[in-house]
């Protein structure tokens, strides 16, 4: 009944935990910071819903936020774009989405790192692409050094994401270096999701899109540096030709972002940016909470360097249904790691957007099960 394409996509690993989870349980499942949308971004959509910013924009999005988003990749992140190489999007997420079914094709094949956010995978197999693993592990870090040997004349598309969703591994600039330029030399594109750009501890971020610009999209958003999630705001950046193309995609399925909202984001863009630094600040001092507590109850992994979860390996718990025991014996929710490949069964992902009183007390809870 259902087509092919739809069929052979699962919903998300995260949200089936997040729905079976009861109002007593710890939530440590989502990546969502628990803060509020900082006041003068607020403020800018409400003005504009004020000055009567409520109809159909440009489907590219509103040219003074494609300006925006301009001047801060150029600033930030030595990526020269126009504005005319800019798409708003409705969400990170949409961006990938629009990226993936823009480039592959049935039978290319697309290099995710491994562990790898779920929604890659989903766009690859909606695309009728081929996921290719390349699998990194606590040992290395979660470090790929050795994509270069999963090239193929088949392969269409590298995934990078740094600092990455789940194990908040920060690449080396080096690393980074390599495959944008293995791109250049073998002709493959490179999508890098930056969307965790801003909440780094330790480390150094490279766009690939810096070394490799006719190679790479950007993709970014609003949600995680400015807690925006439920405003759905995004763009990529990648050569004109991609972003025309990743246009008749959007302009036929969603139009344009939320007009108002894209007004926000160019407050967020260019007012304080006071804000993101407070809130890194806070996910840096949570971050040490976990780990203290995570090592006091004799669970080792690596630091992660950057966004806001800790990837942990489960095997002397038992592996694949820790995070179903974690739910349901001690009211703790978590990610399952097969959720971020196969590879990962005997992992779980935490994630520490939320109050120190409450992953003390998920630590806690998990004491003895881990
Ligand atoms: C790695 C990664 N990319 C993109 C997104 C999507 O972000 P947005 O809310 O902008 O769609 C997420 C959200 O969890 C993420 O973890």
């Amino acid at each position: 009944m259902h087509s092919d394409r739809v069929r052979d996509v699962d919903i998300s690993g995260i949200r089936k935990m997040f729905e079976c989870a009861g109002e007593d349980a710890i939530n440590l499942g989502l990546g969502e910071p628990d803060f509020d949308t900082p006041s003068h971004i607020k403020e800018a959509a409400i003005r504009a819903l004020n000055e009567g910013h409520t109809h159909y924009t440009p489907s590219m999005g509103i040219p003074e936020l494609r300006e925006a988003i301009c001047e801060k990749l150029r600033r930030e992140n030595g990526i020269d774009a126009e504005p005319s190489e800019v798409i708003v999007t409705p969400g990170a997420k949409h961006a990938i989405f629009e990226a993936v079914t823009t480039l592959v094709d049935e039978g290319d094949e697309v290099i995710l790192i491994g562990p790898a956010w779920v929604t890659y995978e989903a766009c690859v197999r909606y695309a009728g692409g081929k996921a290719v693993y390349v699998n990194t592990s606590p040992e290395e870090g979660y470090i790929p050094y050795d994509v270069g040997e999963y090239i193929t004349p088949k392969t269409k598309l590298v995934i990078l994401n740094s600092p990455c969703n789940p194990s908040g591994a920060v690449y080396p600039p080096e690393v980074i270096r390599e495959i944008a330029e293995l791109s250049i030399d073998h002709g493959f594109f490179v999508l890098s999701d930056e969307i965790y750009e801003k909440i780094i501890y330790e480390g150094e971020h490279l766009s690939a899109g810096s070394i490799a610009p006719e190679r790479t999209i950007t993709v970014n958003g609003f949600s995680k540096s400015y807690a925006m999630t439920g405003w759905r705001l995004g763009y990529a950046a990648a050569p004109q030709h991609i972003i025309k193309a990743m246009l008749k995609v959007q302009s036929h399925s969603v139009s344009h972002p939320t007009s108002f909202v894209q007004w926000a984001g160019v407050e967020a863009l260019k007012g304080s940016q006071q804000c993101v630094e407070d809130m890194r600040k806070e996910f840096e001092r949570r971050r040490d909470i976990l780990m203290e507590g995570l090592r006091d109850i004799g669970i080792e992994c690596p630091i992660p360097d950057g966004a806001f979860y800790v990837f942990v390996p489960t095997e002397r718990a038992g592996g694949d249904d820790v995070a179903m025991r974690l739910l349901q014996e001690a009211l703790v929710s978590v990610t399952p790691g097969s959720a971020f490949g196969k590879a990962y069964k005997n992992y779980i992902r935490i994630s520490y957007a939320v109050s120190t009183d409450k992953l003390m007390e998920a630590i806690k809870r998990m004491e003895g099960m881990l």
